[in-house]
């Protein structure tokens, strides 16, 4: 097949007239720190969400830290978390002096598996992250089930889920605490930022104050007319608050959520025609319960050839591509400090996955050309023919 000349990215924001308007209204208007566009933000992703609280934050992984910090996790502590997912997860809780507990995934749909949880509980863990991989919901009943009857606080990540939703529920609207992404990679971007969401009049109280050096007000209402400049600071905080600049760019690209969800899904089920009956290949399993899945990545797993010359290749045809994740369990700090988990389902996805290009402004055409390129590396590599 002939191979193409440009560059086809595993993502690309889509930044339209809308978003650049939206950004450029708010520099016009000389306020660009957090204020009234990130109070906006924060509102509309409460109504997405359907939770009580919403605040904005410069990450997700600024989110996770404090969301463990207002809970009050102590050296010693432990975290549940899959070993599928960002290291930045596990980096926020070893940082805490915390201790990551690794649950297993279901290979197919790479979330969460609800029945390893119990055996791993100890008197000493505190709270368990289950993520939403790639967009669809993990099985949030039997995870919200044990966690009530072992005390466990549940922490969604929901970096991969805004418009994911389980049996009617949007991620972050289980009445828990659950952290969002708008990484450039995500559905929705602000270039960088990340939003906790939540229920608790106190937990909300200390987020806020933990999200900006522990100052009682926001800067907007310091330095407004008739605003008191003074401040105490009873505990110390970070400085993880988000800006007017990026909410604007949030803002628009909420606006265009459902435009950009129904693409992404028909992008998929593209990907799902044009890769179905392929050998050497596993693709991503559908979880069986009712839920809208977000699309955020198209994660599938080589079978038939070693991962790392399957990437080659894919990069010989101008196709980009991703790994979501390299098993945190694996990662060097976490085996030289804890050890090594058997997580067999895990260990057996986590050679073989990598992520297939997907974003909204894909062409059909793109869908259709990164298929044939997958086919006949395939082909290749189990011997068959030339690619
Ligand atoms: C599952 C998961 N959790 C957390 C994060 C961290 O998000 P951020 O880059 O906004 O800190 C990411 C980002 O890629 C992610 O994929």
């Amino acid at each position: 097949m002939k191979i193409r000349e440009d560059f086809l990215p595993l993502n690309r924001p889509s930044i339209g007239e809308l978003e650049i308007e939206g950004v450029t209204a708010c520099l016009r208007s000389k306020w660009i720190t957090t204020g009234a566009l990130c109070k906006r933000f924060e509102e509309e992703f409460q109504t997405l969400t359907g939770a009580r609280y919403a605040v904005s934050v410069c990450s997700a992984t600024a989110g996770m830290h404090l969301a463990l910090m207002s809970l009050g996790i102590n050296p010693g502590d432990e975290i549940l978390t899959p070993s599928l997912t960002f290291a930045s997860t596990v980096n926020m809780i070893v940082l805490l002096g915390a201790r990551p507990v690794f649950v297993d995934v279901h290979y197919d749909t790479l979330n969460l598996n609800a029945d390893d949880i119990e055996a791993r509980i100890t008197s000493k863990t505190r709270a368990i992250i289950p993520v939403h991989f790639a967009g669809a919901p993990a099985d949030m009943e039997p995870i919200l089930d044990v966690a009530d009857r072992r005390r466990l606080t549940v922490i969604e990540d929901a970096a991969h889920a805004i418009g994911t939703r389980y049996r009617g529920t949007h991620a972050g609207g289980f009445g828990r605490i659950a952290i969002f992404s708008f990484h450039p990679l995500k559905n929705v971007t602000t270039g960088e930022g990340g939003m906790i969401t939540h229920n608790d009049d106190l937990l909300e109280k200390k987020l806020r104050l933990l999200r900006f050096h522990g100052i009682e007000r926001d800067a907007w209402k310091r330095y407004g007319k008739r605003g008191n400049p003074e401040y105490d600071i009873a505990e110390p905080g970070y400085k993880y608050n988000l800006t007017d600049i990026q909410a604007a760019l949030g803002i628009a690209q909420l606006s265009r959520l459902s435009e950009f969800n129904r693409r992404r899904g028909e992008l998929v089920k593209l990907y799902r025609e044009g890769l179905g009956d392929t050998e050497g290949l596993d693709l991503p399993g559908d979880p069986s319960y009712p839920h809208d899945h977000a699309c955020h990545l198209f994660v599938v797993k080589i079978v038939a050839m070693e991962r790392k010359r399957f990437m080659e290749r894919l990069s010989e045809y101008n196709i980009g591509y991703g790994l979501h994740f390299p098993a945190c369990h694996l990662l060097k700090y976490v085996r030289n400090r804890f050890g090594v988990t058997r997580l067999p389902e895990t260990e057996r996805a986590a050679g073989r996955i990598m992520s297939l290009p997907l974003f909204p402004d894909m062409s059909d055409d793109d869908v259709a050309y990164v298929c044939a390129a997958v086919r006949a590396i395939l082909k290749r590599g189990r011997g068959g023919g030339s690619a």
